[in-house]
């Protein structure tokens, strides 16, 4: 999945497997922008090295492999074996880690539509085989479902409710919409896919069909004149985005274990709090036209409506219908069953044993192919390992151990990473300083970048030491780059959730989720579909694998400053300026709601945090001059340690797995993030005591950290 990209008239959202196409942004490319970075970049001896190491070709050798290997959870052992080896290769330590948990699997998957005259019509649901992509025509390719769907064959008539956020669904009930009995007709885009699923069913209806809307593919389309993926890099008509339909904001992971590791004999609950009971399905933009046309002239307009991303791109009025006697035959019938998935864990042991860096990107995914993601991420991994050895020939050893993780089952919701890391929780809680995900590393030239805010110095920073090698004609810095889609306002998003990072997050490990997508003018992108693949990447994505390069030497960076400087690389000031943002908009959120919330106390305890991490960075200053052993080992620790305070309040409200008081994803979002989320969702919805309550467990929070900082 992925939640980071900054895309198109995009928001960056930088996480998981996902989009959010929401929220707009300036954005226009000013080519020789080099104002921040010094040019070229200056970097080390070890910097070289890494950087150097990372060889386009080899990436592509290895993009090359993946995207011909079946990986859907649950069925790529092979795949998770030549991981295994190749990270061996060059002297990892590399193991599979098996679970058992609970996937579902497509058997039957049916959609036709029933005029008013009594015509009825197939709605086309798979994507065709491509000549020219050898892999979407592979026997082997998985049908088009939703992962933990609801099995169920019902026939309806059918309402458009938009992007189906939960204002969308309120707004309906207040114009007097009919939703129950009826299948929801939803357009992607915005929050995760499940929590559609999820409004839909909670205001009765008994279906739902996704569809994807040209309109979030800017100019790059059909109907302005592009061509089409083979031909072009518009989105092919037929393209369909799979993916999971778990409530994914309620908890991620094995849906039968909650908060334990799904080894085999463990007991195991009900799956309803965080799987859909109707049946779903997603369909192209090119099945969705008709089903949109034969709603014209019933319900209501979009301007009654008077939602935003209401009315899309196809040849449609995008009124609500429904429509009388125009219904829809949904069928899905699909196989659950406990089933084995392998992780992929690599060790690298660095000299002092208390302090771990974990490297990760996921494995699985609903096709064959799968390039963007995550095998462009998975790709790097690979390479990555080749240039650790290299650095070690050169004499270079980790101060700390490096763990790589490329998990398995993310795409149903994080399975792999979450139960890993409920196996390993108490070890993970002593020794790790940061995990550091790359799902979709490259879908695009466009670099987006989520992290918890003591890494986004060093993360900005290393920004400006990669080479941009394709944008446009010129090559400037990743920072550059960064800067300029963004109009010079990019920022490093507060992580949500929708890849792997989330785990270790609510465990109170410091984070950074980073990856590049599709821009305005860029060939888009088949996010989740068949034809995200080795001949899309290679021809429109990413041809001659430059940009994998560039991601890879950044994320070889990265890990490198975080496993070897002799004070872990954390700027805990910035912590506190973003904590004082988050606070301004809390305000401002219940200042509009007219309800009376005291926040002093989340003030109070900004500025004892303030206080601690003034002093500690002024510390750290000292300490890296003079090596005192002692005074860096006491850094460290607390650096390594002051997360863990954000989690130190129990979890989040009706969603215990949720536990970071900071940065969660929001309820009705699930990819993107809303701070100080106990009491901002309180208040947006409408409970007050709750946010009261929060008020002084996220206080609670940030004090704790605090404490742990204080020297
Ligand atoms: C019934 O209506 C559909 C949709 O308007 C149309 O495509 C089809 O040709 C009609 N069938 C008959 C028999 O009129
Ligand atoms: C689904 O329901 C329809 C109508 O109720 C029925 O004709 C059809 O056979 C059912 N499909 C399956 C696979 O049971
Ligand atoms: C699409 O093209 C029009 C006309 O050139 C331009 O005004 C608009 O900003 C473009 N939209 C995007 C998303 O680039
Ligand atoms: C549409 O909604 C916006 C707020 O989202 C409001 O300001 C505006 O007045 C509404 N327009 C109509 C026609 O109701
Ligand atoms: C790494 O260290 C652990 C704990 O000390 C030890 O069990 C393991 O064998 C070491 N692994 C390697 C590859 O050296
Ligand atoms: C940009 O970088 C690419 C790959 O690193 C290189 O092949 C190309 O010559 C560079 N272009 C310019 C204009 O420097
Ligand atoms: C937020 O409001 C509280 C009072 O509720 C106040 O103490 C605090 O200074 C405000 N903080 C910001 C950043 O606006
Ligand atoms: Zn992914």
């Amino acid at each position: 999945m992925r939640s980071l990209l900054p895309i198109l008239s995009v928001a960056g959202l930088a996480s998981a497997c996902q989009r959010d196409f929401d929220a707009p942004r300036h954005s226009h490319r000013k080519p020789l922008l080099r104002r921040e970075t010094q040019w070229p970049p200056v970097l080390s001896k070890h910097e070289t090295i890494l950087t150097n190491s990372f060889d386009s070709n080899s990436i592509d050798d290895w993009a090359n492999y993946y995207g011909h290997e079946v990986k859907l959870a649950g069925l790529g052992k092979k795949a998770a074996e030549w991981t295994r080896d190749r990270w061996a290769e060059n002297g990892v330590d590399a193991s599979l880690a098996e679970y058992q948990v609970y996937l579902s699997y497509p058997l039957h998957q049916s959609l036709a539509v029933t005029y008013a005259n009594g015509t009825r019509s197939e709605v086309k649901i798979q994507e065709d085989a491509l000549e020219e992509d050898d892999v979407t025509g592979r026997p082997d390719n998985q049908p088009t479902f939703h992962g933990y769907s609801a099995s169920g064959n019902v026939t309806a008539e059918y309402v458009y409710v938009g992007r189906g956020a939960g204002p969308d669904f309120e707004r309906l009930v207040e114009l007097g919409v009919k939703l129950d009995g009826k299948i929801a007709l939803i357009r992607y885009g915005g929050l995760f896919r499940g929590l559609k699923v999820k409004n839909a069913q909670d205001h009765g209806m008994i279906g739902a069909v996704i569809f994807t809307d040209p309109a979030d593919d800017g100019n790059i389309t059909v109907a302005k004149g592009v061509a089409a993926y083979p031909d072009g890099p518009a989105r092919h008509p037929d393209a369909v985005q799979k993916g999971s339909v778990l409530f994914l904001s309620t908890y991620p992971g094995d849906p039968t274990t909650p908060g334990y590791a799904s080894h085999e004999g463990v007991p195991r609950t009900d799956t309803s709090s965080v799987t859909p009971k109707i049946p779903s399905l997603p369909i192209s933009y090119r099945a969705a036209q008709p089903l949109l046309q034969a709603l014209d002239g019933h319900g209501l307009e979009p301007q009654a409506v008077n939602r935003s991303n209401w009315k899309g791109a196809l040849e449609a009025e995008y009124r609500t219908g429904p429509a009388p006697g125009v219904k829809l035959s949904l069928d899905n019938l699909m196989e659950g069953k406990i089933t084995p998935i392998w992780n992929v864990i690599g060790v690298i042991n660095g000299t002092n044993p208390d302090e771990t860096v974990v490297i990760g990107n996921h494995r699985d995914t609903w096709m064959i192919g799968g390039t963007g993601d995550p095998n462009s991420g998975s790709a790097i991994l690979v390479e990555l390992t080749k240039a650790l050895k290299k650095l070690g020939k050169a004499g270079w050893k980790p101060k700390r151990n490096i763990i790589l993780g490329s998990w398995d089952a993310e795409e149903y919701g994080m399975v792999g990473s979450t139960e890993w890391v409920e196996d390993h929780v108490s070890w993970l809680k002593d020794t790790v300083v940061a995990y550091l995900n790359i799902d979709v590393a490259v879908s695009g030239p466009r670099v987006g970048l989520g992290a918890t805010p003591e890494l986004h110095t060093i993360a900005t920073e290393l920004f400006k030491k990669v080479i941009h090698p394709n944008f446009g004609a010129y090559n400037i810095s990743l920072y550059d780059a960064w800067q300029s889609n963004a109009g010079g306002e990019a920022r490093v998003e507060p992580l949500g959730s929708g890849s792997d990072f989330t785990a270790f997050l609510h465990t109170g490990i410091s984070s950074l989720d980073v990856g590049s997508g599709n821009g305005p003018k860029d060939p888009v992108w088949h996010y989740h579909s068949n034809y995200d693949t080795y001949h899309w990447m290679s021809t429109y994505g990413d041809p001659g694998f430059h940009m994998h390069a560039a991601m890879g030497q950044y994320l070889s960076l990265l890990a490198y400053h975080l496993v070897t400087d002799t004070i872990i690389p954390f700027d805990i000031p910035v912590y506190t300026t973003e904590l004082e943002s988050y606070l301004e908009e809390l305000n401002e959120t219940i200042e509009a709601s007219g309800e009376e919330i005291d926040t002093a106390p989340i003030a109070k305890a900004i500025a004892v945090f303030g206080k601690a991490a003034d002093a500690i960075s002024a510390l750290a200053k000292k300490a890296e001059k003079s090596k005192d052993h002692r005074l860096v080992k006491l850094i460290n620790t607390k650096y390594r340690d002051f997360q863990r305070g954000f989690v130190s309040q129990g979890g989040l409200p009706n969603r215990e797995f949720y536990k970071h008081v900071v940065t969660a994803p929001g309820l009705d979002t699930g990819y993107a993030a809303v701070t100080f989320a106990g009491v901002t969702e309180g208040v947006q919805y409408g409970n007050y005591d709750v946010a009261r309550e929060w008020v002084g467990k996220v206080a609670g929070g940030i004090l704790r950290a605090a404490e742990i900082l204080a020297v």
